[in-house]
């Protein structure tokens, strides 16, 4: 049902500077594979066949290292290093069908999703943000479409966020929003606020980087307008939702990281490296016997 998928990677990254003056936060590297392949990994298990990328200037690596290199294919099997060559086949064999959009200025992501509208044409479709890991078993955009599916056999038009709450005193950080809960997991929304105050945030339901869109956001998002240099997403989300469109909130079950920040990079990193048994212990023997953390 949900064939195509958005991942809007063109932002500048600064809060990672300076390392993002070269090499995209999205290639940042978690334990063994960059970031953005835990975000593909994600889209395809969940059924998705079609990849959207919206790149920038200096971006382009981020396709190079899903495109097939054929050079290095033919060194790895003239070395013998197989095992090598059947990793490196594997990234490059994953996405069936990938498109390649540019945004020639970072405008915002309201902005970068706009300039998938030719791409994604008129049918219903996935945006997932390539620096926000979502680790759950079924994956979390999976989690979505199966709900986007039950929702259809009722309504039709409708998009999903997904959410999570967040401490009070981070919801300045996020899209928050407000509605009726309709279900143990889902909340028809009514009000969406761009990085409210503590003291004004309706909520701390906290909109993180996967959504299914119905396709009429493309005409909301050519409506709003630039506010400090960025057309924001949640700006098109409200002017949906007050022209009737239905949309939901999905309380996802999983975990979910922010790799675009100091703190959230070196969280994930732990994270996924304590998930790997052998790396666990690698990581208690380490802190035991050097010392590392004092009490
Ligand atoms: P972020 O705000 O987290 O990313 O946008 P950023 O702008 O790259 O980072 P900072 O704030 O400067 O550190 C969320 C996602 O939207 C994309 C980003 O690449 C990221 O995946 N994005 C953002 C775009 O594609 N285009 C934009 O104009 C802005």
């Amino acid at each position: 049902m949900i064939r195509k998928a958005v991942l809007p990677v063109a932002g500048l990254g600064t809060r990672m500077l300076p390392i993002t003056k070269v090499v995209p936060k999205e290639l940042l590297n978690i334990i063994d594979r960059p970031t953005i392949e835990y975000v593909v990994n994600e889209a395809i298990e969940s059924g998705v066949s079609t990849l959207v990328f919206i790149i920038s200037q200096g971006k382009g690596k981020i396709i190079d290292y899903f495109d097939i290199d054929m050079n290095l294919r033919s060194f790895l099997k003239e070395r013998g290093k197989l095992d090598l060559l059947k990793k490196v086949e594997e990234v490059e064999d994953r996405i069936k069908h990938l498109i390649e959009v540019r945004q020639k200025i970072p405008e915002g992501l309201g902005h970068a999703v706009l300039m998938a509208e030719r791409a994604v044409e008129k049918e219903p479709f996935a945006v997932l943000l390539g620096d926000d890991l979502v680790d759950a078993d079924p994956p979390c955009l999976k989690q979505m479409i199966e709900t986007y599916v039950e929702l259809s056999a009722k309504i039709s038009n409708h998009s999903i966020i997904a959410v999570e709450e967040v401490p009070i005193e981070d919801v300045s950080k996020y899209g928050i929003i407000d509605g009726e809960r309709v279900a143990e997991n889902l909340i028809k929304i009514n009000k969406v606020i761009e990085k409210p105050l503590p003291e004004e945030a309706p909520t701390n339901f906290a909109i993180i980087g996967r959504y299914i869109f119905d396709p009429t956001i493309f005409e909301y998002l050519k409506k709003i307008p630039k506010v400090k240099g960025e057309y924001q997403l949640t700006d098109a989300i409200q002017l949906m939702i007050d022209d009737g469109y239905p949309v939901y909130a999905y309380l996802f079950e999983g975990k979910r990281f922010d790799t675009g920040n100091k703190e959230g990079f070196f969280k994930t990193i732990l994270y996924y490296g304590i998930k790997d048994p052998q790396l666990k212990i690698v990581l208690e023997k380490f802190i035991k016997e050097e010392g590392i953390i004092e009490d």
